[in-house]
């Protein structure tokens, strides 16, 4: 391919990392063509990023024949109908996570997070083979946004583990802030689920493919044995001035360890209950080496501020209060958390024609054993699969 045309779905926070990393995209010519999302950020946005269009009708972007790539940044209920639409019309597909999840059917209980997570697994099983349907069938590609696996210290890590051969013996990880800046959040009928479905979702993905490359790397076939999974509100009825969280039907704590085949434990937190910016790291204990991989708060850089005075619009970092103090400053943040990485992967995946390190089936697999994970919390009991 000696041009990828990009339609990119969204203008919000997963809409402009994306568009920023086809931006610094080398080796490969990149068209931002069309910008499609609702609202008045959709002209600035789409003019601050170059896009040569933009549209609030998703149908402009599948209709166009040049455009190769349909990525899809919107929210969660979006995500299988648009994969679907786009694969039908012949696109290559960017999608976020999660890759697709529960939103409510006719007859259900008012709040789509009341209904029973058995349910939800089995249509949201039937979701998924839907998709994969429509992958098979359109001989595309499918690139799953999953940026966690793109940090350079998470490649970093993997490389080693793959070099020394190390055996693997748990994995831990936290995942949190103090809630989502975007809307839709606190109900389960737009997002799918809490903090599990929006954070925990990393490092699930992230313990899934350590170990997948660990045990083939082995000769040796791997998946996960048991998951047993804790749920909770935490923040009902507590002083929200500093917690952005309002969750209506979902969580904002979740805890998760799974158990893998050969015994591997991970052990996995998120929570929206987390003040003083953004905390994300993933530590893994092997036979033979540690690996520390700590994403935010992105250290590199400390500032101290008496006041804010010219910093409107600056984010010094995500998620905090303010600017004032002393306080790590965030420094490549795009880069130190992989989403440069995954789309520059995307599209040399496209050029040289191979299969990305994030693709269909690691999507997928993180998906089933996050629903699983509400299955465990919502019954109190371990689910050995
Ligand atoms: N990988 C990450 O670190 C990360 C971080 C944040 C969000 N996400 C994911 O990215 C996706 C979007 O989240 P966000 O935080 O950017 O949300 P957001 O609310 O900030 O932005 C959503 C965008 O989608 C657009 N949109 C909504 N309905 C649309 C429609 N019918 N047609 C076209 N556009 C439509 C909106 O106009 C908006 O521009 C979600 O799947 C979320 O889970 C991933």
């Amino acid at each position: 391919m000696e041009k990828i045309s990009i339609g990119l779905v969204g203008a919000g926070w997963a809409g402009e990392t994306h568009a920023k990393a086809y931006e610094r995209v080398y080796g490969i010519e990149v068209d931002l063509k069309t910008l499609c999302a609702l609202g008045p950020d959709l002209e600035p946005f789409a003019r601050r990023h170059g896009f040569r269009k933009w549209t609030e009708e998703f149908e402009d972007l599948i209709k166009d024949p040049e455009i190769d790539v349909v990525d899809i940044a919107s929210p969660p209920n979006l995500h299988k109908d648009m994969i679907i639409k786009a694969l039908r019309a012949g696109k290559h597909v960017v999608c976020e996570k999660p890759l697709t999840g529960y939103f409510g059917l006719p007859g259900d209980p008012e709040r789509a997070g009341d209904v029973s997570k058995e349910k939800m697994l089995s249509c949201i099983r039937a979701d998924m083979d839907e998709i994969e349907r429509a992958l098979k069938e359109s001989g595309r590609s499918f690139f799953y946004a999953e940026n966690w696996l793109y940090a350079p210290a998470f490649v970093k890590a993997s490389d080693l583990i793959l070099k020394k051969g190390t055996t693997i013996l748990e994995i831990r990880s936290f995942a949190g802030h103090k809630g989502s800046h975007a809307g839709y959040v606190g109900s389960w009928a737009k997002s799918g689920g809490g903090t599990m479905m929006r954070n925990l979702i990393h490092p699930v993905g992230a313990a899934l493919y350590l170990k997948k490359i660990e045990t083939e790397n082995k000769g040796l076939s791997g998946g996960v044995a048991s998951i047993y999974c804790d749920c909770a509100r935490v923040t009902d009825g507590v002083d929200k001035r500093s917690i952005a969280a309002s969750p209506v039907d979902v969580e904002d704590y979740s805890h998760l360890v799974l158990t893998f085949l050969d015994g591997t434990k991970a052990e996995l937190t998120s929570t929206d209950l987390c003040l003083g910016g953004l905390r994300n790291n993933l530590e893994i204990y092997g036979n033979d080496a540690v690996y520390f991989c700590r994403f935010n708060p992105n250290n590199l850089m400390e500032g101290y501020l008496p006041d804010d005075r010219g910093l409107d619009g600056e984010l010094l970092m995500e998620k905090c209060d303010h600017s004032l103090g002393y306080q790590s400053i965030s420094l490549e943040d795009e880069l130190i958390r992989g989403y440069y990485g995954e789309i520059q992967d995307f599209m040399e995946c496209l050029r040289d024609k191979r299969e990305p390190r994030s693709g269909f089936s690691l999507a997928r697999e993180a998906m089933e054993i996050t629903s699983l994970a509400y299955v465990s919390a919502e019954q109190g009991r371990c689910l050995k699969l």
